[in-house]
């Protein structure tokens, strides 16, 4: 059986002939009517019941029919107003015209144009769903190109740089090889072994030099794109394992490590080199925020957590840090690859694109929630079918950042 959803009208007018006769006649046409006889019930019917169509008459003792139309224009609801007005009430008519009403009709009301009027209403209706349907999907579509294009035109910078990273590596490898050695002979020779003024000097050039080779490293590594070897196991693995390798430091630099990892989170196809490195490289980055403001006194608090995230079936993971916070202005060159505000030696800007460009090969989505002046959390979220690209899942990113919120609500 089905029930069939009846047209609401409401019918608001003081004269209780009136209201009745329209309320009778326009039962017979099968609508649902309900009366009001006076502005303040009709305000209250209207919230009540969310009629599609209003029958308003103007003049009436207290809030006049033009009041109520300016009172349910203000409403969530929108439902086709007619105003219904004596004779000479023409000026008044166009004025609720004005403020948004269908039509109006003068009184008494002829019934045979009152249905006219109504079925023209309710075709309104149809068209004017059908076009906030079409809006919808429209600004869907919109949504989806812009987050697109953003996503290609990080990969075509990242595919750049990696070129242009690539032959610099390969470049500077040869030369610094050849330095190190030199450097290993020289350190060896008696009269540099004599002075030791001298010797002091070039353990410095090795410093340097050890930098330069780190440096070169990195480079090499971005742009190789390290093709993984992705196996079954929990995100949490390398989580773990690289809060293991990083806590001695953290400690040294009084910095309170939490971990906060879901349990038993089921496997997926990941590589788990690469995602250590993301999780280190977002550990680097929260102390030396941390450092920026505790100056490696106590205060300073990292919080490492995943979890299970069904509702777009995938896993999250990230880290929560109150150290300095990130600069204005840059949120949206933090993933660029040589982009860094730390002093001229301490950054090269590469952590977080080698950590985009990992989470991306994994099909996932990597980025930042600001909480409060001082604490963020740095994410990423994989997906539990490695085939499934989460990017395209347009609601995510929003969704993510509604739930580290209230994650975080009270910290
Ligand atoms: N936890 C954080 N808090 C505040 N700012 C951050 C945080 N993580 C990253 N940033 C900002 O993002 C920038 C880029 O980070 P990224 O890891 O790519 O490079 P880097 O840390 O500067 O250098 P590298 O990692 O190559 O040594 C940082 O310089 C910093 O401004
Ligand atoms: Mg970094």
């Amino acid at each position: 059986m089905t029930t069939e959803i009846k047209i609401k009208i409401l019918v608001v007018d003081d004269e209780e002939i009136l209201r009745d006769r329209l309320k009778r006649l326009l039962e017979l046409d099968d609508y649902e009517v309900t009366t009001a006889e006076n502005g303040v019930k009709g305000l209250e019917e209207y919230s009540r019941i969310s009629p599609d169509i209003v029958l308003l008459d103007i003049k009436m003792p207290g809030m006049d029919g033009i009041e109520v139309l300016d009172r349910i224009k203000e409403l969530p609801h929108h439902a086709e107003v007619f105003i219904m007005t004596g004779h000479g009430g023409v000026e008044t008519a166009i004025q609720a015209l004005r403020k948004g009403a269908f039509d109006y009709m003068t009184k008494p009301v002829d019934y045979d144009e009152l249905e006219i009027n109504i079925k023209r209403a309710l075709e309104k209706r149809v068209l004017q769903k059908k076009l906030d349907a079409y809006v919808t999907d429209m600004e869907a579509a919109n949504r989806k190109l812009k987050i697109q294009g953003a996503q290609l035109l990080q990969a075509a910078k990242l595919t750049a740089v990696g070129e242009l990273s690539a032959g610099v590596a390969h470049e500077m490898n040869q030369p610094l090889m050849a330095i190190g050695s030199h450097l290993e002979i020289i350190l060896i020779n008696a009269a540099v072994a004599a002075d030791p003024k001298l010797k002091d000097k070039i353990l410095k050039i090795k410093d340097q030099f050890a930098r330069l080779g780190a440096i070169v490293k990195r480079m090499h590594d971005y742009s190789s794109g390290r093709s993984g070897t992705y196996l079954d196991e929990s995100i949490n693995r390398p989580i773990q394992d690289g809060c293991y390798l990083f806590s001695q430091q953290l400690k040294d630099h009084n910095i309170e490590l939490k971990i906060n990892l879901k349990e038993d989170l089921p496997k997926t196809k990941i590589d788990r080199y690469q995602i250590q490195d993301v999780s280190m490289n977002f550990l680097v980055n929260a102390r030396d925020a941390i450092d920026d403001v505790f100056h490696q006194e106590p205060g300073g608090i990292i919080e490492v957590f995943s979890k299970d995230y069904p509702a777009h079936n995938c896993f999250l993971a990230g880290v929560w840090d109150n150290g300095k916070a990130i600069q204005e202005g840059t949120e949206s060159e933090l993933f660029n690859p040589f982009f860094t505000t730390k002093p001229v030696g301490k950054g090269t800007g590469l952590g977080l694109s080698v950590c985009y460009n990992i989470v991306k090969n994994h099909n996932g989505i990597i980025g930042f929630t600001t909480l409060t002046d001082k604490s963020k959390v740095f994410y990423f979220a994989l997906p539990k079918n490695s085939e499934h690209q989460l990017a395209d899942d347009e609601m995510i990113i929003p969704d993510i950042n509604a739930e580290i919120k209230a994650m975080y609500s009270t910290h």
